[in-house]
């Protein structure tokens, strides 16, 4: 954690969660970095810790719902929301993820947080039946899809007794992600980035369809990333519950032939192509008109045909100045197959997991990865798909790097 950040300021909301306590460790990391935190509670924060713990530590009057001072509090959450160079709510709980949601401002802290123009960050802390209900993750998915920065809770023991998803995420991960955002590098500004993601769906007959267990997750984490970074980026979608980040151009594609139409469209204008999608190995050799009924006790056999390879057509075709990867998900050989991928692909990078290990592959917000180019392997511990998206986005980075200087 070293930078100059003598003049950055960070508005720390804290909300009504047994965590809140531990903001008082993320004020503290964030001022050993020389940044200013100024911090608003909601009332229910204030059950947990004293405002005039944060007050001590701050050096700054602490903001609570300023209601009760009618004279001051309009331009008080101004002046506070104008002051933010990052927002930073850590612990969210449910109900300021909601309220923010559906953008109500009736405390001090959502009024602030409403009226800022700063980049908005959460950490959400919560009993794991809370962080599971659907209303909570449709509001998460809302914000992320206006730009608010998740720092996904850890999964643990919670104060509750119950143990699953919804523990504050580490301290100093939280205070590391906060001083990143601050000092975000605009390192792909004026690059194009194309990213592809998801399933495709092959269809059989007009009631069904073969796809995968890919849910987009990886991809949708690098083109955020990448936009974050500053890229132009153009986001090629399978059918995901995912909301597209904003301010990417998204384009949806059912089987893996709309997938290469849409690729090739794209490629030629790119700087960077990240080949994440799923797309079917096979599709039906005929689909049927109409549904296709019961044997009558009789197997059924499917005959399937060959897809095109979208990264092998893309890797024919790809310029000496642009970047390309791929991925690899495997369960057995991963580095062998991978980089016979890499190879046969004409990648210049693969990403290479094995889908079986746990934290890894389909569905989950971590991953374990290999970096893989022709020069080296890289592996990855376990980490978050918005933190593997960034190690992705830097190594290419360095390879671009490299193709400059060769
Ligand atoms: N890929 C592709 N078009 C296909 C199949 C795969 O573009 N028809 C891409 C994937 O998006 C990924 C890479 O190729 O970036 C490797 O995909 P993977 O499914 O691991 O490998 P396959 O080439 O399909 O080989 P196999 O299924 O035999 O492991």
């Amino acid at each position: 954690m070293s930078a100059d950040t003598s003049k950055k300021c960070v508005v720390l909301g804290v909300t009504g969660g047994i965590a809140a306590y531990k903001a008082c460790e993320i004020l503290r990391l964030l001022q050993k970095q020389g940044i200013d935190v100024y911090v608003v509670m909601t009332r229910n924060a204030c059950s947990f810790v004293s405002p005039l713990t944060f007050e001590t530590l701050s050096g700054h009057p602490v903001a609570v719902d300023t209601f009760e001072r009618p004279a001051t509090w309009e331009v008080e959450h101004i002046a506070l929301a104008k002051r933010a160079d990052l927002f930073l709510i850590a612990p969210a709980t449910a109900n300021i993820i909601a309220k923010m949601a559906c953008g109500i401002a009736d405390d001090m802290l959502s009024t602030t947080v409403l009226a800022t123009r700063a980049p908005v960050m959460i950490a959400p802390a919560m009993n794991t039946g809370m962080w599971d209900n659907p209303a909570t993750q449709q509001n998460l998915r809302t914000l992320e899809s206006r730009g608010v920065q998740i720092v996904a809770p850890a999964t643990g023991y919670l104060a509750c007794g119950d143990s699953g998803a919804g523990k504050l995420e580490d301290v100093s991960v939280i205070a590391q992600r906060a001083i990143d955002a601050l000092f975000a590098v605009q390192d792909l500004k004026g690059l194009r980035v194309m990213v592809t993601a998801g399933p495709t769906r092959e269809p059989i007959d007009p009631v069904r369809y073969i796809s995968n267990r890919s849910s987009g997750k990886m991809g949708y984490a690098i083109a955020r990333a990448a936009k974050r970074r500053g890229a132009d980026v153009t986001l090629l979608t399978g059918p995901v519950s995912l909301q597209p980040p904003a301010g990417v151009t998204t384009v949806s594609f059912t089987t893996t032939r709309d997938l290469l139409e849409r690729a090739l469209e794209y490629a030629d204008a790119q700087d960077i192509l990240i080949q994440s999608a799923a797309p079917a190995d096979y599709r039906a050799k005929t689909i049927a008109d109409q549904k296709i009924k019961k044997q009558g006790g009789e197997d059924f056999v499917l005959e399937m045909i060959e897809n095109p390879d979208v990264a092998a057509t893309l890797g024919k075709a790809k310029r000496a100045d642009q970047i390309f990867v791929g991925f690899a998900a495997e369960t057995q050989h991963v580095a062998e197959h991978a980089k016979g991928k890499l190879e046969k692909k004409n990648l210049d990078m693969i990403v290479a997991n094995d889908v079986t290990a746990a934290g890894a592959g389909f569905d989950v917000d971590t991953n374990i990865v290999t970096l893989m180019t022709r020069e080296d392997s890289r592996q990855l511990p376990l980490m978050s798909k918005d933190e593997v998206a960034d190690r992705i986005l830097d190594r290419i980075q360095e390879l671009r790097m490299q193709k400059t200087n060769a």
